[in-house]
């Protein structure tokens, strides 16, 4: 069974009852609906109900101030409708998919430890495993409420392969969920989406920046922007911890490539073991490390909301870097 939902003075498409969000079923429709996260964090999605009824699937969804609520605003990757409905919001071409986003019950091949803290998760779908660089999907762990986004480190392949680089969050519900999975087990994946993927209409040089488990996105990326002709260089930071994360970086050992250099950036190195590389914040050694003018370059980071913000701040309040050549995600 399904609903309709019209968008006032514009589109309309059909939401599967019981399964959809109404931004799932829009995106799945090829609208072009405004979203970040798709995990009610960010409050990209909002827009108001005119008619019909919805039910809110996470009452709390920081996505939405209590401002918002009050004037009735809602999020659509929070609610489902339960009839046909009429809603307000202003879509955009920028926001419709770049990939049709489709959802498989996916089996976990194989988890690989990077790092104490982080594996490698490759789940296999039936059809070809089918994204851009820098896009993630929705998992939907047993036992944990809702679904986690989590981006794919590896490039679209006929195998029907999605991997991912996953961080176990100490008491975090979703990531313990995912780490408790045993290999055979099935899987909910959705996907992809995503609008911080790699751009190759234009040939400008690459930085990818990233913070933490913002390596996945950052790794496909750089794999992405390698495997295309040309002279493109990609500069890859990577901000880490200590140097018990440094399993993680030897992935993009893997990808040597003679176009692609690479800075690791420890926040807190242990003064147990030698490091003679970078530390500090890893947005400080972007800013120190590359040639000027930062407006010649395409932007792609990746990582917890405050190294994010403090990115965006240095790019487009400091340097004018246009809006069009950032592109990042936030963890939230
Ligand atoms: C675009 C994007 C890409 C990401 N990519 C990666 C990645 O590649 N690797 C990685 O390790 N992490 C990634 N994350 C972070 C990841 O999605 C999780 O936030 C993280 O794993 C912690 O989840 P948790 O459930 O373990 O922790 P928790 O602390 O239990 O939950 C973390 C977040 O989940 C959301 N949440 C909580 N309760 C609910 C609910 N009832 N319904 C829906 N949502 C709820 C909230 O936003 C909360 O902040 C990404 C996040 C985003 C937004
Ligand atoms: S897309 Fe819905 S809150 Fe981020």
């Amino acid at each position: 069974m399904e609903h309709q939902v019209t968008i006032e003075g514009g589109e309309a498409f059909s939401v599967a009852a019981n399964e959809d969000t109404l931004l799932r079923g829009a995106l799945r429709a090829g609208v072009g609906f405004p979203h970040e996260c798709s995990v009610g964090g960010c409050g990209a999605c909002r827009f108001e109900l005119v008619s019909g009824t919805m039910e809110t699937l996470w009452l709390e969804a920081p996505g939405l101030a209590e401002r918002d609520r009050r004037r009735g605003k809602r999020l659509a990757c929070q609610s489902r409708p339960t009839s046909n409905c009429t809603i307000r919001v202003r879509c955009a071409d920028s926001y419709r998919p770049i990939v049709d986003p489709n959802r498989w019950s996916a089996v976990l091949l194989n988890r690989r430890a990077l790092t104490p803290d982080m594996s490698e998760f490759t789940l296999h779908v039936p059809d070809a495993a089918q994204f851009r660089p820098g896009q993630y999907a929705l998992l939907y762990p047993p036992m944990a409420q809702g679904a986690r986004a989590y981006s794919m480190s590896n490039l679209s392949n006929g195998d029907g392969l999605w991997q991912f680089i996953i961080r176990r969050v100490p008491g975090g519900a979703s990531s313990n969920a995912l780490f408790d999975i045993r290999v055979g087990e099935r899987i909910t994946l959705d996907g992809p989406y995503g609008h911080a993927f790699l751009r190759d209409e234009n040939e400008r040089d690459i930085i990818c920046i990233a913070g933490g488990s913002g390596f996945a996105p950052m790794l496909s990326v750089a794999r992405g922007a390698l495997a295309q002709p040309g002279s493109r260089r990609v500069s890859f930071f990577y901000g880490a911890r200590t140097q018990a994360d440094l399993g993680a970086s030897a992935e993009l050992d893997e990808i040597a490539h003679e176009r692609l250099d690479t800075t690791i950036v420890l926040s807190t190195p242990q003064v147990s073991s030698p490091w003679r590389g970078a530390t500090g914040f890893v947005h400080e050694e972007v800013e120190r490390a590359i040639a000027r003018p930062l407006n010649r370059y395409e932007f792609y980071f990746a990582g917890p909301a405050p190294m994010v913000d403090a990115i965006q701040t240095l790019l487009m309040q400091k340097h004018q870097v246009p809006f069009a050549q950032v592109h990042f995600d936030r963890f939230l």
